[in-house]
């Protein structure tokens, strides 16, 4: 699904499911790091208009899933902690070479914005099946579908701004990569981890 090259294993959520509040805090700056990724898109490229008005509404909709993230952790009791680092990211924006033009750099940008997308929509989906929390599993496929809108709506401007061959070899080599990285993860109760 979502083209992603190696599923996670289902035994991630049962680590997740021992720690509620840390899959929560990680999570709520998933989407607080997704809204700062629309805007810095629209710092670094203005001049695309079509892209500048979708990423607007993006970082108000990635804003709106941090405060929904935030109630749950209120509901339950607790305050949000710190920033978790995600080393899934870390690890995932080492693939492609540094420098290059403009619009190599916004394809790149754009093509591991897709990726993170599709994995946490992935994430998602396996947390709304298999968590045994009936509000969270809810919240989850409510989630999963937005997800799913973003990872083809980056990908569709990944293949308008470069040129279409190379962005979906490119987008094929990451896949790959993005695999690999995978093999060593599903280990710990954060949203890539
Ligand atoms: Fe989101
Ligand atoms: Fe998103």
């Amino acid at each position: 699904m979502l083209g992603l090259k190696l599923p996670t294993d289902p035994r991630w959520v049962n680590i997740v499911e021992k720690n509620i509040e840390e899959i929560l805090t990680d999570h709520a700056y998933c989407e607080q790091k997704a809204a700062s990724t629309a805007i810095s898109l629209i710092i670094g490229f203005p001049e695309k208009s079509e892209l500048v008005k979708e990423m607007t509404a993006l970082a108000r909709e990635e804003m709106g899933h941090f405060n929904m993230v935030h109630d749950k952790i209120i509901k339950r009791g607790w305050v949000l902690g710190r920033e978790r680092k995600d080393e899934y990211v870390v690890q995932l924006m080492k693939f492609f070479p540094k420098g290059g033009s403009r619009e190599t750099h916004l394809v790149h940008k754009l093509l591991y914005a897709a990726l993170i997308e599709a994995r946490s929509c992935e994430r998602f989906r396996l947390l709304s099946e298999e968590i045994d929390d009936e509000e969270l599993s809810e919240f989850y496929r409510n989630l999963m579908v937005s997800e799913a809108n973003h990872y083809t709506m980056f990908l569709k401007f990944a293949r308008k701004y470069g040129n279409k061959e190379e962005v979906d070899q490119k987008w094929n080599d990451l896949l790959e990569y993005e695999a690999q990285l995978m093999k060593g993860l599903g280990k710990k109760e954060t949203m890539h981890g």
